[in-house]
Protein backbone atom coordinates (compact mmCIF):
# COMPACT_ATOMS: atom_id res chain seq x y z
CA UNK A 1 0.00 0.00 0.00
CA UNK A 2 1.27 3.50 -0.90
CA UNK A 3 1.68 5.62 2.19
CA UNK A 4 1.05 9.33 1.72
CA UNK A 5 3.73 10.84 4.46
CA UNK A 6 4.27 14.09 2.45
CA UNK A 7 2.11 17.37 3.14
CA UNK A 8 2.89 18.77 -0.46
CA UNK A 9 0.66 16.74 -3.32
CA UNK A 10 2.46 18.81 -5.62
CA UNK A 11 6.23 18.25 -4.88
CA UNK A 12 8.01 15.69 -6.34
CA UNK A 13 8.72 12.76 -4.33
CA UNK A 14 12.26 11.63 -4.74
CA UNK A 15 12.70 9.32 -2.24
CA UNK A 16 9.65 7.21 -0.83
CA UNK A 17 10.38 4.66 2.25
CA UNK A 18 6.92 2.22 2.78
CA UNK A 19 6.68 0.07 5.60
CA UNK A 20 10.50 -0.67 6.17
CA UNK A 21 11.62 -3.28 8.31
CA UNK A 22 15.05 -4.16 9.06
CA UNK A 23 15.79 -7.04 11.41
CA UNK A 24 19.00 -8.16 13.13
CA UNK A 25 19.38 -11.64 13.97
CA UNK A 26 21.78 -13.23 16.66
CA UNK A 27 21.03 -16.60 17.51
CA UNK A 28 17.22 -16.80 19.05
CA UNK A 29 17.30 -12.76 19.65
CA UNK A 30 15.90 -10.51 17.01
CA UNK A 31 17.12 -6.80 17.16
CA UNK A 32 13.94 -4.84 15.47
CA UNK A 33 16.27 -1.92 14.52
CA UNK A 34 13.92 -0.81 11.93
CA UNK A 35 10.38 -1.58 12.16
CA UNK A 36 7.62 -0.61 9.80
CA UNK A 37 8.88 3.30 9.07
CA UNK A 38 7.15 5.12 6.14
CA UNK A 39 8.35 8.35 4.82
CA UNK A 40 8.96 10.61 1.42
CA UNK A 41 11.54 12.69 0.92
CA UNK A 42 10.66 15.50 -1.91
CA UNK A 43 12.74 16.56 -4.59
CA UNK A 44 15.09 19.51 -2.85
CA UNK A 45 14.00 19.08 0.51
CA UNK A 46 15.82 18.63 3.79
CA UNK A 47 13.92 16.15 6.21
CA UNK A 48 15.42 15.29 8.98
CA UNK A 49 15.30 12.04 10.87
CA UNK A 50 16.20 12.47 14.90
CA UNK A 51 15.92 10.20 17.80
CA UNK A 52 17.72 8.68 20.70
CA UNK A 53 20.96 6.78 20.18
CA UNK A 54 20.00 2.96 18.84
CA UNK A 55 16.67 4.26 17.64
CA UNK A 56 17.64 3.07 14.01
CA UNK A 57 18.58 6.45 12.26
CA UNK A 58 21.91 5.14 10.82
CA UNK A 59 20.13 1.58 9.58
CA UNK A 60 17.41 3.57 8.02
CA UNK A 61 19.71 5.14 6.27
CA UNK A 62 22.25 2.34 4.81
CA UNK A 63 19.35 0.32 3.51
CA UNK A 64 18.22 3.22 1.70
CA UNK A 65 22.12 3.12 -0.07
CA UNK A 66 21.40 -0.83 -0.63
CA UNK A 67 23.86 -1.89 2.00
CA UNK A 68 21.38 -3.92 3.92
CA UNK A 69 18.89 -6.10 2.24
CA UNK A 70 15.67 -5.24 4.12
CA UNK A 71 13.78 -7.79 6.11
CA UNK A 72 10.59 -6.17 3.91
CA UNK A 73 9.06 -3.32 2.72
CA UNK A 74 10.00 -1.59 -0.16
CA UNK A 75 12.20 1.93 -0.91
CA UNK A 76 11.63 3.78 -4.59
CA UNK A 77 13.95 6.41 -5.53
CA UNK A 78 12.61 8.38 -8.42
CA UNK A 79 9.49 5.84 -9.15
CA UNK A 80 12.41 3.42 -9.29
CA UNK A 81 12.29 0.47 -6.72
CA UNK A 82 15.77 0.27 -5.21
CA UNK A 83 15.70 -2.33 -2.33
CA UNK A 84 16.94 -5.16 -3.64
CA UNK A 85 19.19 -4.12 -6.11
CA UNK A 86 22.35 -6.55 -7.28
CA UNK A 87 26.13 -5.10 -7.36
CA UNK A 88 25.14 -3.15 -10.88
CA UNK A 89 22.32 -1.49 -9.52
CA UNK A 90 23.93 -0.18 -6.92
CA UNK A 91 26.96 1.15 -8.53
CA UNK A 92 24.63 3.26 -10.82
CA UNK A 93 22.65 4.18 -7.74
CA UNK A 94 26.07 5.45 -6.06
CA UNK A 95 25.95 8.59 -8.24
CA UNK A 96 22.63 9.36 -7.37
CA UNK A 97 22.72 9.03 -3.53
CA UNK A 98 25.46 9.58 -1.52
CA UNK A 99 25.94 8.96 2.36
CA UNK A 100 27.96 11.41 4.75
CA UNK A 101 29.50 8.72 7.44
CA UNK A 102 28.75 8.99 11.10
CA UNK A 103 32.33 9.36 12.16
CA UNK A 104 34.76 11.45 10.55
CA UNK A 105 37.42 9.56 11.66
CA UNK A 106 36.56 6.08 11.01
CA UNK A 107 35.32 6.33 7.92
CA UNK A 108 38.24 8.06 6.37
CA UNK A 109 41.44 5.64 5.14
CA UNK A 110 44.12 6.99 7.37
CA UNK A 111 46.28 5.51 4.41
CA UNK A 112 45.00 6.93 1.44
CA UNK A 113 45.36 11.23 1.15
CA UNK A 114 42.57 13.31 0.71
CA UNK A 115 43.31 13.46 -3.52
CA UNK A 116 42.68 9.78 -3.09
CA UNK A 117 39.62 9.49 -0.86
CA UNK A 118 38.03 12.48 -2.24
CA UNK A 119 39.08 11.04 -6.11
CA UNK A 120 38.00 7.25 -5.37
CA UNK A 121 34.61 7.27 -6.38
CA UNK A 122 35.13 9.13 -9.87
CA UNK A 123 37.98 5.85 -10.18
CA UNK A 124 35.68 3.67 -9.57
CA UNK A 125 33.27 4.95 -12.02
CA UNK A 126 36.16 4.84 -14.59
CA UNK A 127 37.07 7.99 -14.65
CA UNK A 128 41.11 7.93 -15.85
CA UNK A 129 41.86 11.36 -16.96
CA UNK A 130 44.03 12.88 -14.69
CA UNK A 131 43.79 16.10 -15.45
CA UNK A 132 39.82 15.75 -15.44
CA UNK A 133 40.53 14.32 -11.73
CA UNK A 134 42.73 17.21 -10.67
CA UNK A 135 40.30 20.05 -11.58
CA UNK A 136 37.55 18.04 -10.23
CA UNK A 137 39.01 17.08 -7.35
CA UNK A 138 40.59 20.57 -6.66
CA UNK A 139 37.39 22.61 -7.23
CA UNK A 140 35.65 20.67 -4.99
CA UNK A 141 38.31 21.51 -2.02
CA UNK A 142 37.47 24.25 -2.75
CA UNK A 143 33.39 24.32 -2.78
CA UNK A 144 34.19 22.94 1.04
CA UNK A 145 36.21 25.39 2.22
CA UNK A 146 39.72 23.55 2.11
CA UNK A 147 42.46 24.02 -0.53
CA UNK A 148 44.41 22.69 -2.82
CA UNK A 149 47.52 22.29 -0.78
CA UNK A 150 45.40 20.19 1.62
CA UNK A 151 45.48 17.35 -1.12
CA UNK A 152 48.38 15.63 -0.98
CA UNK A 153 48.22 14.95 2.95
CA UNK A 154 46.50 12.29 5.44
CA UNK A 155 43.44 12.20 7.57
CA UNK A 156 44.74 12.57 10.55
CA UNK A 157 46.54 16.04 9.79
CA UNK A 158 43.04 17.42 10.18
CA UNK A 159 40.39 18.70 13.28
CA UNK A 160 37.35 17.55 13.30
CA UNK A 161 35.76 19.85 11.32
CA UNK A 162 38.29 19.55 8.57
CA UNK A 163 37.71 16.09 7.94
CA UNK A 164 33.74 15.99 8.21
CA UNK A 165 34.48 19.08 4.88
CA UNK A 166 36.84 15.75 3.63
CA UNK A 167 33.66 13.68 3.79
CA UNK A 168 31.29 16.30 2.34
CA UNK A 169 33.64 16.71 -0.43
CA UNK A 170 33.62 12.78 -1.40
CA UNK A 171 30.31 12.68 -1.57
CA UNK A 172 29.29 15.98 -3.45
CA UNK A 173 32.17 15.17 -6.34
CA UNK A 174 30.21 12.27 -7.48
CA UNK A 175 27.33 14.99 -8.04
CA UNK A 176 24.53 13.13 -6.51
CA UNK A 177 20.66 14.05 -6.03
CA UNK A 178 20.25 12.56 -2.66
CA UNK A 179 22.46 12.96 0.54
CA UNK A 180 22.15 10.94 3.43
CA UNK A 181 23.91 13.41 6.23
CA UNK A 182 24.53 10.80 9.04
CA UNK A 183 24.89 12.87 12.60
CA UNK A 184 27.47 15.07 10.05
CA UNK A 185 28.11 17.51 13.29
CA UNK A 186 27.96 15.30 16.12
CA UNK A 187 31.36 14.88 16.71
CA UNK A 188 32.09 18.41 16.27
CA UNK A 189 32.43 21.50 18.95
CA UNK A 190 29.56 23.42 18.70
CA UNK A 191 31.23 26.46 16.76
CA UNK A 192 32.55 24.13 14.29
CA UNK A 193 29.04 22.37 13.70
CA UNK A 194 27.39 26.21 12.48
CA UNK A 195 30.21 26.06 10.02
CA UNK A 196 29.58 22.56 8.77
CA UNK A 197 25.18 23.04 8.77
CA UNK A 198 26.21 26.33 6.79
CA UNK A 199 28.66 24.57 3.98
CA UNK A 200 25.61 21.88 3.43
CA UNK A 201 23.04 24.38 3.86
CA UNK A 202 24.80 26.56 0.71
CA UNK A 203 25.79 23.06 -1.22
CA UNK A 204 22.33 22.68 -1.21
CA UNK A 205 21.35 25.90 -2.69
CA UNK A 206 24.32 25.91 -5.08
CA UNK A 207 23.63 22.08 -6.12
CA UNK A 208 20.12 21.92 -5.92
CA UNK A 209 20.51 19.11 -3.68
CA UNK A 210 18.21 16.86 -1.97
CA UNK A 211 19.06 15.98 1.69
CA UNK A 212 18.27 13.10 4.52
CA UNK A 213 19.86 14.86 7.91
CA UNK A 214 20.33 12.23 10.38
CA UNK A 215 20.51 13.90 14.06
CA UNK A 216 19.72 12.95 17.65
CA UNK A 217 19.16 16.39 18.97
CA UNK A 218 16.10 18.14 17.61
CA UNK A 219 17.76 21.41 17.86
CA UNK A 220 20.38 20.74 15.30
CA UNK A 221 17.88 20.23 12.62
CA UNK A 222 15.18 22.82 13.39
CA UNK A 223 16.46 25.33 11.23
CA UNK A 224 17.88 23.19 8.63
CA UNK A 225 14.83 20.79 7.67
CA UNK A 226 11.98 21.69 5.81
CA UNK A 227 10.40 18.18 7.57
CA UNK A 228 11.31 15.98 10.51
CA UNK A 229 10.73 12.45 10.89
CA UNK A 230 10.92 11.13 15.22
CA UNK A 231 11.84 7.62 15.63
CA UNK A 232 11.84 5.82 18.82
CA UNK A 233 13.03 2.14 19.08
CA UNK A 234 12.37 1.43 15.38
CA UNK A 235 9.71 3.11 14.90
CA UNK A 236 8.73 6.26 13.26
CA UNK A 237 6.48 7.86 16.16
CA UNK A 238 5.78 11.59 14.47
CA UNK A 239 6.46 13.14 11.06
CA UNK A 240 5.76 16.96 10.14
CA UNK A 241 6.57 20.56 9.04
CA UNK A 242 9.55 21.66 10.89
CA UNK A 243 7.34 24.42 11.61
CA UNK A 244 4.41 22.42 13.28
CA UNK A 245 6.46 19.94 14.84
CA UNK A 246 7.80 22.53 17.15
CA UNK A 247 4.54 24.38 17.65
CA UNK A 248 2.28 21.60 18.22
CA UNK A 249 4.42 18.08 19.48
CA UNK A 250 1.56 15.52 19.57
CA UNK A 251 3.48 12.37 20.96
CA UNK A 252 4.90 11.99 24.19
CA UNK A 253 7.97 11.06 22.67
CA UNK A 254 8.77 14.10 20.71
CA UNK A 255 7.35 16.04 23.34
CA UNK A 256 10.11 15.00 25.64
CA UNK A 257 13.21 15.33 23.03
CA UNK A 258 11.73 19.21 22.62
CA UNK A 259 11.94 19.86 26.39
CA UNK A 260 15.51 18.49 26.62
CA UNK A 261 16.45 21.90 24.27
CA UNK A 262 17.79 24.52 26.52
CA UNK A 263 17.46 27.92 25.64
CA UNK A 264 19.20 31.18 26.28
CA UNK A 265 15.99 32.92 28.03
CA UNK A 266 16.72 32.84 31.65
CA UNK A 267 13.04 33.00 33.10
CA UNK A 268 12.14 30.02 30.59
CA UNK A 269 15.50 27.85 31.79
CA UNK A 270 14.46 28.58 35.38
CA UNK A 271 10.81 27.22 34.39
CA UNK A 272 11.68 24.15 31.89
CA UNK A 273 10.83 20.75 33.18
CA UNK A 274 12.35 18.20 31.67
CA UNK A 275 9.77 15.04 30.17
CA UNK A 276 10.90 11.86 30.33
CA UNK A 277 8.57 9.56 28.01
CA UNK A 278 8.14 6.32 29.98
CA UNK A 279 5.28 4.38 27.23
CA UNK A 280 2.20 3.42 29.30
CA UNK A 281 3.13 4.96 32.64
CA UNK A 282 1.55 7.41 34.67
CA UNK A 283 -1.68 6.29 33.45
CA UNK A 284 -0.96 7.96 29.90
CA UNK A 285 -2.61 6.39 26.47
CA UNK A 286 -0.17 4.01 25.10
CA UNK A 287 1.03 5.71 21.70
CA UNK A 288 3.33 2.48 20.83
CA UNK A 289 0.36 -0.50 21.33
CA UNK A 290 -0.30 -2.96 18.95
CA UNK A 291 -3.38 -1.40 17.69
CA UNK A 292 -1.18 2.09 16.66
CA UNK A 293 -0.13 3.38 13.76
CA UNK A 294 1.13 6.39 11.88
CA UNK A 295 -2.35 7.97 11.79
CA UNK A 296 -2.76 11.80 9.93
CA UNK A 297 -4.09 13.91 12.63
CA UNK A 298 -4.04 17.41 10.38
CA UNK A 299 -2.58 18.02 7.31
CA UNK A 300 0.50 16.55 6.96
CA UNK A 301 0.97 15.94 10.02
CA UNK A 302 1.33 12.12 11.04
CA UNK A 303 1.57 10.93 14.69
CA UNK A 304 2.23 7.18 16.09
CA UNK A 305 -1.28 6.41 17.60
CA UNK A 306 -4.64 4.72 17.68
CA UNK A 307 -7.40 6.01 16.09
CA UNK A 308 -9.41 7.62 19.54
CA UNK A 309 -5.94 9.10 20.22
CA UNK A 310 -6.20 10.78 17.07
CA UNK A 311 -9.13 12.12 17.70
CA UNK A 312 -8.63 13.42 20.77
CA UNK A 313 -5.31 14.94 19.18
CA UNK A 314 -7.18 16.48 16.86
CA UNK A 315 -9.46 18.10 18.91
CA UNK A 316 -6.84 19.59 21.24
CA UNK A 317 -4.96 20.87 18.16
CA UNK A 318 -8.04 22.61 17.10
CA UNK A 319 -8.77 24.56 20.51
CA UNK A 320 -5.15 25.70 20.33
CA UNK A 321 -4.79 27.84 17.34
N1 LIG B 1 25.01 -4.53 11.43
C1 LIG B 1 24.29 -4.70 12.56
N2 LIG B 1 24.13 -5.92 13.11
C2 LIG B 1 23.39 -6.09 14.23
N3 LIG B 1 22.75 -5.09 14.89
C3 LIG B 1 22.88 -3.87 14.39
C4 LIG B 1 23.65 -3.58 13.20
N4 LIG B 1 23.58 -2.25 12.94
C5 LIG B 1 22.82 -1.72 13.92
N5 LIG B 1 22.39 -2.68 14.78
C6 LIG B 1 21.50 -2.47 15.94
O1 LIG B 1 20.34 -1.81 15.46
C7 LIG B 1 19.92 -0.81 16.37
C8 LIG B 1 19.86 0.52 15.67
O2 LIG B 1 21.20 0.94 15.36
P1 LIG B 1 21.52 2.26 14.54
O3 LIG B 1 23.00 2.30 14.32
O4 LIG B 1 20.66 2.33 13.35
O5 LIG B 1 21.09 3.40 15.57
P2 LIG B 1 21.25 4.99 15.46
O6 LIG B 1 19.89 5.56 15.64
O7 LIG B 1 22.00 5.35 14.24
O8 LIG B 1 22.11 5.33 16.77
P3 LIG B 1 23.29 6.41 16.98
O9 LIG B 1 22.61 7.73 17.25
O10 LIG B 1 23.99 5.91 18.22
O11 LIG B 1 24.15 6.43 15.77
C9 LIG B 1 20.87 -0.87 17.55
O12 LIG B 1 20.27 -1.65 18.55
C10 LIG B 1 22.09 -1.55 16.99
O13 LIG B 1 22.77 -2.26 17.99
MG1 LIG C 1 23.79 6.25 13.87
Amino acid sequence: MAVQTSDDNTAEALLRVEHLCQYFRKGKNVNKAVSDVSFTINKGEVFGLVGESGCGKTTTGRAIIGLYQPTSGAIYYGGERIDGLGKRGRKKLASKIQMIYQDPISSLDPRMTVYDIIAEGLLINGERNRDRLDSKVYEILELVGLTKEHAARFPHEFSGGQRQRIGIARAVIMEPELIIADEPVSALDVSVQAQVINLLNDLRQRLGLTILFIAHDLSVVKYFSDRIGVMYFGRLVELASSKELFDHPLHPYTRSLLSAIPLPDPVYEKMRQRQVYRPGEDGDPDYLGEDTSLLEVREGHFVMCTEKIRESLAGEIDESV
